[in-house]
């Protein structure tokens, strides 16, 4: 065997699967709308093209990056959670620019937890948390978040020695994929308990600009948070700048050095213009309308999905309906097997998000309004689909 064991065993990226079936069926002629990934469909501001063209044009440009990050860019995220959020960070310590968030919450495991360290993971949650587990021999514990707590993480239901031997938790609020948001009275419960039983806490920051209802609200809001916990940041889905990679870990800058030490080993940095662009997206704001847009596609979406007798809460953030799906049916992967080959409509198994998903499906409606209605009149002409 030329390949480690971990490749064998590591499940095939489930997005990425999602999208070699689709790219099968469009091979022979079936046209296929995807509502499985999050991509969003709309183009960054004006503004912020601008940036990264004049400044790629620059012949300083092209050299290697500072690795932490432009001081320029580092200074523009400390204003803006002083403006959104009255937190004050020091962007020499506080502030590391990550090339994409996906990557720097992985990477943030080899940082803070050791060989076979357990990690707690929400169920449901963002495939990338279970990759530690998956790809560097780390041990993981879910921790089970239900609708009848508002989708936040019950500690009470995690076991003392789990707690006593946890390294790393991640959470995200706006969620993904439930849509629940937290407010600050929950960020003060959950850095009493990282305190208490010694362990870092990840939030993962990624829909602070899409919410409907309520606010996102960041753990940094609680002081004592400066010690125990980094917030990821990233401006894919806030700016429409998923493919350009850029983003930021903040917070306790401890473990900020630590993550640097890694990324600065096996990362080259973010590309200047892009962090230009970066700065230009902090100043100039995320784009109102794509919020609107949002807002029409959720209210579309989640009245076609009642329609066809799905159960779900309406999500108050972020860009998904979590729906559960009645035995009958079928299970999750069986569901949405059929969903995609009988009405050509990708969406994603809910088991891609964990345990707590074999009976639910997530779809995005990163999608035009154009597609999500037709998606919606595909899967309604299947009659087996409703439920
Ligand atoms: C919760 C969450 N975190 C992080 C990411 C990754 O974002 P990035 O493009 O910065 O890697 C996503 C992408 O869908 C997400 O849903």
């Amino acid at each position: 065997m030329l390949t480690a064991d971990r490749t064998r065993t590591l499940a095939p990226y489930v997005f990425a699967d999602i999208d070699g079936e689709i790219r099968a069926m469009q091979q022979k002629g079936q046209s296929v709308i995807n509502l499985g990934i999050s991509d969003p469909n709309q183009a960054p501001k004006r503004e912020i093209l601008e940036s990264m063209l004049s400044s790629a044009k620059a012949i300083d440009s092209h050299r290697y990056p500072p690795l932490r990050g432009m001081a320029g860019l580092r200074r523009r995220v400390a204003e803006w959670y002083r403006q959104r959020f009255g937190v004050r960070l020091d962007p020499e310590r506080e502030v590391l620019i990550t090339p994409g968030s996906k990557e720097a919450l992985i990477h943030l495991s080899l940082a803070v937890v050791d060989p076979g360290g357990l990690i707690l993971a929400p169920d449901p949650g963002y495939p990338a948390y279970a990759m530690p587990h998956a790809l560097f021999g780390m041990d993981q514990q879910w921790v089970p978040l239900i609708a009848e707590q508002d989708y936040l993480p019950v500690i009470s239901q995690v076991r003392a020695g789990d707690l006593e031997r946890a390294q790393l938790m991640y959470v995200n609020y706006p969620n993904n994929p439930t849509g629940a948001v937290a407010d600050r009275r929950f960020w003060q419960d959950l850095v009493e308990q990282a305190r208490r039983w010694d362990f870092v806490i990840c939030s993962d920051l990624a829909y602070a600009d899409i919410v409907y209802e309520g606010r996102a609200t960041s753990i940094l809001e609680v002081a004592e948070a400066r010690s125990v916990a980094v917030e990821s940041i990233t401006f894919s889905k806030s700016f429409n700048m998923q493919g350009w990679r850029l983003s930021a870990m903040v917070g306790a800058p401890e473990i900020i050095d630590a993550l640097y030490r890694v990324e600065s080993q096996v990362n080259g940095g973010v590309y200047t213009p892009i962090q230009e662009a970066g700065m230009t997206a902090l100043e100039v704001g995320p784009d109102p309308a794509v919020l609107e847009s949002y807002r029409e596609r959720r209210q579309i979406l989640g009245q076609g999905l009642a329609e066809l007798g799905l159960r779900f809460e309406w999500p108050k953030a972020s860009v998904y309906f979590w729906a559960a799906l009645p035995d009958r049916v079928g299970n999750a992967q069986e569901y949405a097997g059929r969903l995609l080959h009988e009405a050509r409509v990708a969406v994603t198994p809910g088991t891609a998000f964990g345990p707590s998903g074999s009976h639910r499906i997530r779809v995005s409606f990163t999608s035009p309004l154009e597609q999500i209605v037709a998606a919606l009149e595909q899967w309604q002409r299947v009659s087996s689909l409703t439920v």
